[in-house]
């Protein structure tokens, strides 16, 4: 096997509305130099015209299981093979369940059985079918699989209602499918122990201190490092997302908890990305009962253990990594977060900007490297944020 990534792919798309994102997913495709076969469900035809699809991927399109129209058994096995992924966007709920259950009813379906190159489905329908438990069981189903999910993002959908269920936008299928094209396996042997999201401090039984950070950033980097063949161990304090496939997680709480968790991966770790928002205070005195709302007006509080300094004066050869958040003067204080704790490098983010920071899907962030580099980003999804990070990573790892 050549070590040169394949560069073409086939596109099943099935019957959801979203199918109408598909011709710019093609193009956008194209344009990047991947040759895109298209393979439609019967009922993706009401959706998306077959013409269409053939004109922009300038190759014959594949509609049914018998009927082959100039393609042979032999050339679909033959692109089975040439493929070095398939991608299907929209993915409707009765294409996945197909996938799930290994129904082999139409060509999708089929083909879905008889390859062997990576798979990513991109699924896309009304947010109560999306999350119907039956929905997310085969979703869990092909994610143990090892087939990459790309979530649907949350707004206004064809049906009228507003939720999580829609197709992402062209551009951003486009680009996670170039990623899994263009995957090195860059980092394999590193070990990268990535923290993320926020940790809860209880002050008694019914509430909590604690911050917004949803823990997309740090899993972002979890999934981009994967992907570049690393193994993962990934601490998180709670958070609603998937755990990225093939990681070792760990879930924790407190910061405590996080600190045990971290302390105990550290020597099996060749890096550290502490992407998590750790709570920084905590009560002093931890109430077993609720406790009266007016004792609650004073809180008396203590600095929970930073971790970040411990991990300083604990490594041992390993790079480390910091987040580090801020408003007005997040550059000023990234930059005195590096130098205090000894980090390799520092990405600060501003978490008062519109579209940045906790929470949200993307972010806007500077990287500051401790021989005074300075890289500045645009506002950019989160993954790809990760894909720069670790692109800036690896020149790290084999310095010029
Ligand atoms: C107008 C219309 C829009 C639809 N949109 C979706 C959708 O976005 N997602 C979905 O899972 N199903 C959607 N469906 C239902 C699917 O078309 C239906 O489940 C079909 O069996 C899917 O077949 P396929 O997966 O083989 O293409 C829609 C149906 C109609 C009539």
């Amino acid at each position: 096997m050549s070590d040169k990534p394949q560069r073409e792919i086939a596109l099943g798309i099935s019957g959801g509305i979203g199918a109408y994102k598909t011709p710019e997913l093609v193009r956008e495709l194209v344009r990047s130099g991947v040759k895109v076969t298209a393979i439609l469900t019967r009922n993706a035809e009401a959706f998306v015209a077959p013409l269409t699809l053939q004109t922009l991927t300038g190759e014959p399109v594949i509609r049914g299981l018998y009927d082959l129209s100039g393609n042979t058994d032999v050339e679909h096995i033959a692109l089975s093979r040439r493929i070095g992924l398939l991608a299907v966007a929209p993915a409707t709920a009765a294409t996945l369940a197909r996938f799930a259950q290994g129904l082999a009813q139409d060509f999708l379906s089929t083909f879905f059985l008889a390859v062997s190159c990576p798979v990513l489905v991109a699924p896309s329908m009304n947010t109560r079918m999306w999350l119907h438990p039956a929905t997310q069981a085969n979703l869990t189903l092909l994610r143990s699989r090892g087939v990459r999910v790309l979530e649907p993002s949350v707004g206004e959908l064809a049906c009228g209602e507003t939720g999580s269920g829609r197709l992402p936008e062209p551009r951003d299928i486009a680009a996670e499918i170039m990623r899994l094209l263009d995957r090195r396996e860059s980092w394999s042997g590193e070990t990268v122990l990535v923290t993320a999201g926020p940790t809860r401090e209880y002050l008694d039984p019914a509430r909590i201190l604690t911050n917004p950070s949803s823990g997309r950033m740090g899993y972002a980097v979890a999934e981009e490092a994967l992907l570049r063949g690393a193994k993962v161990i990934l601490v998180t304090g709670p958070s609603s997302l998937n755990e990225p496939w093939g990681a070792e997680v760990v879930r924790v709480e407190t910061t405590e908890e996080m600190r045990t968790a971290v302390m105990e991966a550290l020597p099996r770790s060749t890096w550290v990305i502490k992407a998590a928002a750790p709570a920084d205070f905590r009560p002093r005195r931890l109430s077993r009962e609720k406790s009266p709302k007016d004792s609650l007006t004073q809180l008396d509080l203590e600095a929970t253990p930073d971790i970040l300094a411990e991990i300083s004066r604990r490594k041992n050869g390993q790079k480390v990594v910091g987040f580090s958040t801020g408003t007005s003067d997040y550059l000023e204080a990234a930059r005195r977060k590096m130098h205090e704790k000894g980090l390799d490098l520092v990405v600060a983010n501003r978490v008062d900007e519109p579209g940045a920071g906790f929470g949200a899907p993307t972010n806007r962030v500077v990287i500051l490297g401790a021989d005074g580099s300075q890289e500045v980003l645009p506002l950019l999804p989160k993954r790809e944020v990760a894909a720069r990070l670790l692109d800036r990573l690896e020149l790290l790892r084999t310095p010029i």
